[in-house]
């Protein structure tokens, strides 16, 4: 059996959590593979809004397992705050239910202190300060701390060094350092929280991947992908395609359909290059039909018509094979929807309606004529599409594949 990734196509809130849930229900296991507690996910447990950060978006459903892998960062505080908000939505997650890679590296204090410091200076691009970079900074080094690294004697050493080596970045921007006692004090609570939940041993997946249907869920998208994306407009992790075999225990010949998720017109939040944003009224009534503000940060996304010499790009990065578009229901009674190519916008007549008059699962003409051009010119089906805010909101325009094919 060889299992599906769903990732972003654009910069990250493609709303990739409904397609996710839609094969989550399927599934054995959930398994992320890269970034950290800059991802936000809302999702909707027993009525109440859960935006979850670190956690699978398998939490929704108590058959499916959860599996945080090696190529993700966790902070612990962060993830801490989401399991207690999950168990008092009545599902908790047990060390069954949720397993943290032993390779992942963990966000201390000293790597929230770093982004602040660079973000306040003069090289800020933006970040949603959440110690993503210095992270993946430290792990690059080679000096940092690994969840395995929380149950062995050298770990105070590890913080301490960790600390003395970084914390002169912190000074030079006049702020203050973070101490070693802090972060130990961090990471000894990581230690006893998490404890039940290490896996420290990845070879099930061999098995479990043989006979057990799992997705692998990406963060953010293809276009912040640090080496391929608009650099350093950036996350600081690979978030393409090949990101799912390098963050889990998947070796490529596992994995099947890549199905890339794109609004049907962009988002971005953060500094960097946006061809097609809609700094204007357009982009504000848009802003405010789709919600457009950030799930972690609270803050107001940018927003632009779709660029599809960007959404090919990301498509052949990721190996992309199949596309879903998400909320088509944002742009009803738009007059015209434009969308860019080949240095040039072409503008669509905008739709009423997602669904044509009478139907549930035929798309209106205009919409459907819309989603034609996209497919034609990226060259990749465009399988389904989110037509509004809950999870039913979702109408497929071809026939279901099977995912675990
Ligand atoms: P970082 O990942 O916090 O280092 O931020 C780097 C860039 O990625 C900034 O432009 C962020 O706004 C953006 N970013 C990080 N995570 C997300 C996300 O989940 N959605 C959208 N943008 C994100």
């Amino acid at each position: 059996m060889r299992h599906p990734v769903v990732l972003g196509l654009q910069y990250g809130d493609e709303g990739k959590g409904k397609i996710t849930d839609s094969l989550a229900r399927q599934s054995s296991w959930v398994i992320r593979f890269n970034g950290g507690s800059n991802a936000g996910h809302t999702l909707w447990l027993n009525g109440k809004k859960l935006v979850t950060h670190s956690v699978p978006s398998g939490v929704l459903y108590t058959h499916v397992k959860n599996y945080i892998g090696a190529g993700c960062v966790i902070d612990p505080k962060s993830l801490e705050n989401e399991l207690k908000e999950i168990a008092q939505s009545g599902s908790a997650l047990d060390k069954d239910r949720l397993k943290i890679d032993f390779r992942a590296h963990l966000t201390l204090p000293i790597h929230v202190a770093l982004d602040a410091a660079r973000e306040g200076g003069k090289k800020g691009i933006g970040t949603t300060r959440k110690g993503i970079g210095p992270t993946y900074s430290t792990k690059m080094d080679r000096v940092g701390i690994r969840v395995a690294d929380l149950f062995d004697d050298s770990l105070e050493g590890k913080v301490a060094f960790l600390c003395d080596t970084y914390n002169a970045l912190i000074v030079q921007q006049g702020l203050e350092e973070s101490s070693t006692e802090e972060n130990l004090e961090v990471a000894i609570r990581a230690r006893d929280t998490f404890r039940d939940h290490v896996a420290w041993d990845a070879t099930p997946f061999y098995d479990l991947a043989k006979d057990q249907k799992c997705v692998l869920e990406g963060a953010q998208g293809v276009l912040l992908d640090l080496d391929h994306g608009t650099y350093p407009f950036v996350t600081s992790s690979n978030t393409l395609a090949a990101a799912a075999s390098a963050g889990t225990p998947f070796p490529m010949s596992r994995l099947g359909e890549v199905i890339g998720v794109a609004k049907v017109y962009m988002t971005r939040v953060g500094s960097g290059p946006f061809e097609t944003e809609q700094d204007n009224e357009d982009g504000e009534r848009i802003r405010a039909k789709g919600g457009e503000f950030g799930a972690t940060t609270g803050r107001p996304r940018r927003v632009g018509w779709l660029n599809l010499d960007e959404l090919k790009l990301a498509v052949r990065l990721s190996d992309c094979t199949q596309i879903v578009l998400t909320k088509a229901d944002v742009l009803c009674d738009e007059p015209v929807v434009n969308v860019w190519a080949d240095g040039k916008y072409t503008e669509f007549k905008g739709w009423t309606s997602v669904y044509k008059e009478g139907s549930k699962d035929t798309l209106s003409p205009e919409l459907e004529a819309y989603v034609k051009h996209i497919e034609d010119y990226v060259g990749v089906p465009v399988m389904g599409l989110g037509t509004g805010p809950d999870r039913a909101d979702f109408v497929w325009r071809k026939e279901t594949p099977d995912f675990w094919a």
